[in-house]
């Protein structure tokens, strides 16, 4: 290596199906579980309807793409545009559209990094099974992830199988979970849980049977915790944090059974998961091969001593309910020596190169960074143009970042920031953006969904270009 990153270090962007395409119901696509949720914000910010119709742009938007030199682009396939109800009748046009966008990609030189399902589930499955919780939804996944290997994984070699399912397991709105009772809902979360980590691995085997040199991971949502004080109990509060949220799951992934702190917390709460005979072998054999990293922000924890009221185990969902507070392990508290962004992620490029060397340590495998990115309200200017050098800072020093994790030893195979183009936020709509592109519509307003380059595009691509020199 004569520079920052190797010679055949993979550049790109990201983006996800619900996000982006729009055309929720059209050519056979079934409803999902990010549309159904979307739309109860419909009066509100903008749903996933149209999103940035890239289902009627993706020509247009794929040779921007080109323009910005990414050699890699992360995206997810709609379960629902393939399989409707998620697991009756196939449809042809999904698949027609996702084989137009791959040739698309490839013509193009621009190589395909497909997620199978982000946050996405096929409504059906929610309304016949309530989703996760019932295990015919891991046969419904196997099913779908087969049938996606066959009809794409002739061109497509890398995969990742389920975005953040550490993440999404912790939003009640993601997984379908209505349940007002504590423990009953730890319950159902944690059979849910289960089943996804089946299905994972369910599907990483059949894309080893079925892809020729085909390589599929996790996408995982990071977290780096550091200790509010340097007391040991925070410090272990810290680690049991990471533990509870990331960990135990890229263990799960790769090991195929829950490491120790994470079964006896599933027997302190009384909540273990229904397990069948042959789960393990399943669980064994589903070895992930590379870590997909979503990195944004980092988090800071304390002790959160057990008491009367609240046993070891019980969690506690406060503010922005994807981060809780354990009872007996771990409490979230603000790190006061990080700046926030205007939405309250904590900006800490350090961080991002803890992570890295930190699972590299743990697992020996390789990684590419499929989210990283800075998601702020980004506006026109009059004579057309975008400024967004808040963004090009931020890519910049987790590219510094990226840069002495690989000096460390880390295997860093690729950077594919959140996101290609605006698109749609979960909890903001449009108002607040992540693209390289801009695309020229509000909440309200689908105005003339004109896609401009902002001045984070031309800072990038000179970055591809000049392969991490400058940056
Ligand atoms: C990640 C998700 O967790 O965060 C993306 O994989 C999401 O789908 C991104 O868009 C940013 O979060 P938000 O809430 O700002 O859209």
């Amino acid at each position: 290596m004569t520079g920052r990153f190797p010679e055949n270090f993979l550049w790109g962007a990201s983006s996800s199906a619900f996000q982006i395409e729009g055309g929720w119901n059209e050519d056979g696509k079934g409803m999902t579980v990010a549309d159904y949720n979307s739309f109860k914000r419909s009066d509100r910010q903008a749903d996933s309807k149209v999103a940035s119709d890239f289902y009627h742009h993706w020509k247009e938007d794929i040779g921007l793409m080109k323009e910005l030199g990414m050699q890699i682009y992360r995206f997810s396939i709609s379960w629902a545009r393939i399989i409707p109800d998620g697991d009756g009748e196939i449809n042809p046009a999904g698949i027609d559209f996702y084989n137009q966008v791959i040739d698309c990609l490839l013509e193009n030189g621009i190589r395909p990094f497909v997620t199978l399902y982000h946050f996405d589930l096929p409504y059906g499955l929610v309304e016949k099974y309530n989703g996760w919780e019932d295990r015919r939804c891991v046969a419904a996944f196997e099913r779908y992830a087969r049938l996606c290997f066959e009809k794409f994984g002739d061109r497509v070699k890398y995969w990742q199988v389920i975005n953040e399912q550490n993440l999404m397991i912790r939003v009640d709105e993601r997984m379908n979970i209505n349940e007002p009772d504590a423990w009953k809902a730890d319950k159902i979360r944690a059979q849910m849980d289960y089943h996804m980590f089946l299905a994972h691995a369910l599907a990483t085997r059949a894309c080893h049977e079925i892809v020729k040199d085909g390589k599929i991971g996790p996408a995982v949502s990071s977290t780096c915790t550091y200790p509010l004080t340097n007391k040991p109990e925070d410090v272990w509060a810290a680690k049991m944090n990471d533990s509870m949220k990331t960990v135990y799951c890229l263990d799960m992934h790769y090991y195929g059974k829950y490491p120790g702190y994470y079964m006896r917390y599933l027997k302190e709460r009384n909540i273990v998961p229904e397990m069948q005979e042959g789960d393990e072998e399943i669980l064994k054999d589903g070895r992930m091969d590379y870590i997909a990293v979503n990195y944004y922000r980092t988090l800071c924890a304390g002790y959160l001593p057990a008491d009367e009221d609240h046993p070891a185990g019980m969690r506690v969902f406060r503010g922005n309910e994807v981060d809780f507070d354990q009872y007996g392990y771990c409490r979230d508290e603000k790190n006061v020596n990080l700046r926030a962004s205007e939405y309250g992620a904590q900006i800490d490029p350090m961080g991002l190169r803890i992570v890295l060397n930190d699972y590299y340590s743990r697992y020996h495998l390789p990684m590419v960074i499929t989210e990283n990115g800075l998601g702020m309200a980004d506006e026109l200017t009059p004579d057309g143009q975008v400024h967004d050098p808040c963004r090009i800072d931020y890519i910049r020093e987790h590219l510094k970042a990226c840069a002495l994790a690989i000096e460390d030893g880390v295997e860093l195979m690729g950077y594919s920031p959140w996101s290609f183009m605006d698109l749609l936020s979960s909890h903001q709509g449009f108002r607040k953006r992540y693209g390289f592109v801009y695309v020229n519509r509000d909440d309200t307003d689908l105005k003339d969904m004109r896609r401009i380059r902002k001045d984070s595009f031309y800072w990038y691509q000179n970055v591809i270009h000049t392969n991490g020199e400058e940056i």
